[in-house]
């Protein structure tokens, strides 16, 4: 293996305010999160995710108290978590910035869907993964850290972007189809290199 040397890594080492801090981790793929109740449903975006578990398979997403999402997966204990493409980086930062409450947002943005089962929340078209969630109760992690963890029970791909349980590489995977990573204000970043890690 190749030793690492950084000589000058002191001299670029800056502090990072708190508030920011979090922006060194958050490199995941943003999601959307789609929610229904009562006959009205709703979609914002989730940068804040993670898997917690293989088998059975679970996730957790921050879904804060602000928004009108939390309203609707608290009471339905359901959602369908969606993984956007860069064909709708316009549409996730949107769903990201306005409140279903003033209005819906499906019908303003005028964004495709699909319907999962009968009652369960749309799945988003110009998405490559779809991942129907069953929200695990968890009341003091929701209301001290509005973490919702959730166990995942069907979930879908685009053969196109993930087959045989993964990703397909990078090179077969078009510029539109890759996954969105956010940054802050609107910026994401797309994947644009894959490399392989060999063992030392
Ligand atoms: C790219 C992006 C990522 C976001 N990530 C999160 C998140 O992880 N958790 C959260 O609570 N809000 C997040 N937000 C903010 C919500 O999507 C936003 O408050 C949304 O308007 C809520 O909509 P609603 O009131 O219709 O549920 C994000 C916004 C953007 C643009």
């Amino acid at each position: 293996m190749t030793e690492f040397t950084d000589p000058d890594l002191q001299e670029r080492i800056r502090p990072v305010p708190l508030q920011q801090a979090y922006r060194l981790l958050n490199t995941g793929a943003t999601v959307l999160v789609a929610s229904a109740h009562a006959g009205r449903r709703n979609v914002m975006a989730a940068a804040w995710n993670m898997p917690l578990e293989f088998s059975p398979a679970r996730i957790a997403v921050v879904i804060d108290k602000s928004t009108w999402t939390r309203e609707l997966v608290e009471a339905s204990g359901r959602m369908v978590v969606s993984v956007p493409t860069q064909r709708i980086a316009d549409l996730a930062f949107a769903v990201g910035s306005r409140s279903g409450r003033d209005g819906d947002k499906f019908e303003a943005l005028g964004i495709s869907t699909m319907p999962a089962a009968e009652g369960t929340p749309p799945l988003v078209a110009g998405c490559c993964g779809w991942l129907d969630c069953r929200v695990l109760p968890e009341p003091h992690v929701q209301q001290a850290y509005d973490i919702f963890v959730a166990e995942v029970v069907a979930a879908w791909a685009d053969a196109r972007v993930f087959a045989d349980g993964k990703y397909r590489p990078l090179e077969q995977i078009a510029p539109l189809d890759r996954t969105l990573h956010h940054l802050g204000a609107g910026r994401f970043v797309v994947p644009g290199a894959q490399i392989e890690a060999r063992p030392a």
